[in-house]
């Protein structure tokens, strides 16, 4: 997708109806998994956006800390009850120095895959790892799975994700498997104009992130299909991974 930057999938057009969206009913169980990992331990989250875990999860007495590159997600986060009080560093999360050592540092919905490349990729974890205090654990919720890949019909789809009388939203998403990139736009067609939110992913099976992982020094401790513990098979939607230092 040429000319695509990926803070142009979180700009302020994106940011204002985030929440909106994204929301997907399984927040409870993301925190208590998380929490129970942090064991009242500091947490830092990769892409906190408009704190849709962050915030549930600060609330449940952990010390969350966040990194993320888009201004308009933070100020969402900031505006909420409690936002004021997150300590947010302005950056990439492959590569932005924090403060400190965490108990827990996690990243959820696939947004790992915004690095755009197996390099900041790597980076990514490396970072994770000089950050992890001792037992630390880093979660990632993402990775690509065969439900993910059977929703394809030629490497494609296009699902409607509104239908009304007077607008529409559809998605459409391609995978080039050479690759390993994703092209995704979601289209909101109005009276008043059509609007686009493009996305760009570079994904990966997990047990590329598993390599990524080793090399870095870290081990993959548990793999779940979802956030509350279901076990993770071939027919997974979903991929919940937990590493540690080797
Ligand atoms: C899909 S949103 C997820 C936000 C939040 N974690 C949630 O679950 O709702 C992805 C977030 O990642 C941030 N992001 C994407 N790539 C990033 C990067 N390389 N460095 C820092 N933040 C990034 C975006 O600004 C956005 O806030």
């Amino acid at each position: 997708m040429e000319g695509y930057e990926p803070v142009m999938s979180f700009d302020a057009a994106n940011a204002e109806v985030y929440d909106d969206l994204a929301q997907r009913g399984d927040e409870a169980a993301t925190v208590a998994f998380l929490a129970e990992l942090a064991a009242g331990g500091p947490a830092l989250e990769l892409a906190i956006g408009t704190g849709r875990i962050a915030l549930p999860l600060a609330a449940t007495g952990v010390r969350v800390d966040g990194i993320d590159f888009s201004a308009p997600m933070v100020a969402k986060l900031r505006a909420k009850p409690g936002g004021g009080a997150i300590d947010v560093t302005m950056g990439d999360f492959a590569d932005v120095a924090v403060d400190g050592t965490y108990a827990l540092i996690y990243i959820v919905f696939n947004s790992f895959f915004n690095l755009l490349s197996q390099d900041d990729q790597i980076r990514c974890f490396e970072n994770v790892a000089s950050h992890l205090g001792d037992g630390g654990s880093f979660v990632m919720e993402g990775g690509c799975t065969l439900a993910f890949i059977d929703r394809m019909r030629g490497g494609q789809y296009v699902e409607a994700e509104g239908i009304a009388i007077d607008t529409v939203r559809f998605d459409l998403l391609r995978l080039d498997p050479s690759t390993q990139m994703l092209y995704e736009n979601h289209v909101h067609v109005a009276r008043d104009g059509v609007t686009f939110n493009p996305v760009v992913q570079r994904y990966a099976w997990p047990s590329e992130l598993d390599l990524m992982a080793k090399l870095a020094g870290l081990r993959l401790q548990e793999r779940w299909g979802g956030w509350n513990r279901q076990a993770f098979t071939a027919n997974s939607d979903n991929v919940v991974s937990v590493y540690r230092r080797c």
